[in-house]
């Protein structure tokens, strides 16, 4: 008991860190299916419950729940302990939410296949297993703010605060959104109807985005970019900044999913004019991360490590750019539909939340076993076939979805369409094939790093981390 007073809990964080890798190579491999799916429709084998339909929310439930969930819980249970000098606020609770959240996610991996959804799009789990999520989501508030108040240094790091800010917010996003009543064990119906559940839906969506894969992802840039490169944040008056008008700029933008849809105009227009604004604090969060290197640039050239960091917040920036351009009305009115939507979507999961994720577990592994990374060679090569794959994936999604949108739209002078729906489908093939390519590159880097992860785990072990003394 006395031992624990003076470690920190880095069991929790190994277990989470561990399912990371784990849960990243099962839903990539599931987005690899799915992505062959649309090249070779047969590949389902006429199972139902190996259908193009029922697999596409596993792979998005899986990335973002199962591998982007265990990142954020590693890392931010790592993060609070090292910046408030003290050991989690619970062992019992944070190992009850680990536990938890696997637990959610067998039970979605059983669920979707089986064809039990809500069918609202990031919100599929029926509410038997939402209830589950509420209590483990609440454990985890009490854990990281317990810690958070228990804290043995004064000033509450900027890491820490992004951390909070998501936890916070996807707790009353699922909370609000997850209203439902229920039918029988597996089937329940939304407390809201017609337009209002989709603007709710979509407030829920895009905030998810804005809270779940981009505030959490910032609270790993603002602790692991420093740490790594051993320089200060670039500006911590800017981080200031960077999160107040991030977290008050977010929850507006939702309705940009609906453009033209049965929404108010004017609710459509504020979204598209929230989503503009976002591209300023979302761009300070981005210059921030990267000139944290400034007077340490060389050291790019020898370490992957911070290959992984640097290069994910330059796709956030790409990411965080074109977006606010797809919420303009008009642009939305070629891209809405289309795979550029997809490229987007990718630009920022695998170029900003997978690659981030990475370096974290390449920068937290080694550190909790004791051991030096394996192989240096092996995540330097890992590095350069991730980005051929996401440049592979998003390149070729963003002229498909380009052409589709043009041919959708094409008419003749006599007003007739110029291509049929089947026509646009065609064109699509190679691009698909493409994407297959580059998705199945990043899948393989994903190997490569279990591999070499698994032989530092092998050769080190288990660490107990000291508490430093407060001065
Ligand atoms: C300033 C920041 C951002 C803005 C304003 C923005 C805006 C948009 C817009 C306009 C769409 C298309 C909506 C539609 O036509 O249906 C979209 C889709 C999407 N974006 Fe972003 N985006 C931003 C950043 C990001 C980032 C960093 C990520 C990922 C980590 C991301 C993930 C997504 C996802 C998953 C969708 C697809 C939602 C769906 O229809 O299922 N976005 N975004
Ligand atoms: C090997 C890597 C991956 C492959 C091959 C892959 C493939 C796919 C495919 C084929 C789709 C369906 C596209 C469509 O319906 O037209 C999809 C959707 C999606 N994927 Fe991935 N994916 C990968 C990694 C990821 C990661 C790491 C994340 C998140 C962290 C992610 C998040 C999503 C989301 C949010 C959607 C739904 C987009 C929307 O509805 O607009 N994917 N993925």
């Amino acid at each position: 008991m006395a031992a624990q007073q003076t470690t920190y809990n880095y069991k929790v964080v190994r277990q989470f860190a561990i399912m990371t890798v784990v849960w990243g190579i099962v839903g990539m491999l599931v987005g690899v299916v799915i992505a062959a799916q649309l090249v070779w429709p047969a590949l389902n084998f006429d199972v139902p419950w190996l259908t193009y339909g029922r697999l596409r929310p596993l792979h998005t439930n899986a990335v973002i729940f199962a591998f982007g969930g265990c990142a954020l819980f590693a890392t931010s249970y790592y993060v609070v302990q090292r910046t408030c000098h003290v050991r989690l606020f619970s062992d019992g609770l944070a190992a009850f939410t680990f536990w938890g959240w696997q637990a959610v996610i067998v039970l979605a991996a059983i669920t979707l296949p089986l064809g039990i959804t809500t069918t609202k799009e990031y919100a599929e789990l029926e509410w038997p297993i939402d209830i589950l999520i509420t209590i483990v989501w609440v454990v985890y508030a009490i854990v990281f703010f317990g810690t958070v108040m228990r804290r043995k240094i004064q000033h509450i790091y900027v890491a820490n605060w992004f951390f909070a800010a998501f936890i916070l917010a996807v707790a009353m996003l699922h909370v609000v959104n997850s209203a439902a009543l229920p039918a029988s064990l597996f089937k329940s119906y939304s407390v809201y109807a017609g337009v209002q559940d989709a603007m709710v839906q979509w407030w829920y969506g895009h905030n998810a985005v804005g809270f779940f894969l981009t505030a959490g992802f910032l609270g790993i840039m603002y602790y692991f970019v420093p740490k790594q490169a051993n320089r200060p944040i670039y500006s911590y008056r800017l981080s200031v900044v960077h999160f107040w008008a991030l977290t008050f700029t977010y929850i507006w933008a939702g309705p940009h999913h609906l453009h033209y849809t049965a929404l108010p105009d004017w609710a459509q227009s504020l979204g598209m004019v929230f989503s503009l604004i976002l591209l300023a604090p979302s761009w300070g969060g981005m210059i921030n991360g990267i000139m944290t290197l400034s007077g340490a640039w060389e050291k790019l050239r020898t370490d992957p490590i911070l290959k992984f960091l640097i290069v994910s917040i330059s796709f956030y920036g790409m990411a965080t750019f074109e977006g606010p351009m797809m919420s303009i009305k008009t642009v939305n009115s070629l891209s809405h539909y289309t795979d550029w939507t997809i490229g987007h979507v990718h630009a920022g999961a695998l170029g900003w939340v997978a690659l981030i994720s990475i370096g974290a577990m390449y920068y937290l592994i080694p550190r909790l076993y004791g051991q030096t990374l394996h192989s240096v060679k092996l995540a330097e090569t890992h590095f350069w076939i991730s980005c051929l794959g996401i440049l592979l994936y998003a390149t070729s999604m963003w002229v498909s979805g380009i052409t589709q949108g043009l041919m959708w739209r094409a008419v003749n002078q006599d007003g007739t369409l110029t291509y049929s729906f089947l026509e646009s489908v065609q064109a699509m093939a190679p691009f698909y094939v493409i994407r297959l390519i580059g998705g199945a590159l990043f899948l393989a880097g994903m190997l490569l790093m279990a591999f070499n992860l698994a032989k530092t785990i092998q050769a080190g072990s288990a660490v107990e981390a000291p508490i430093p003394k407060p001065a």
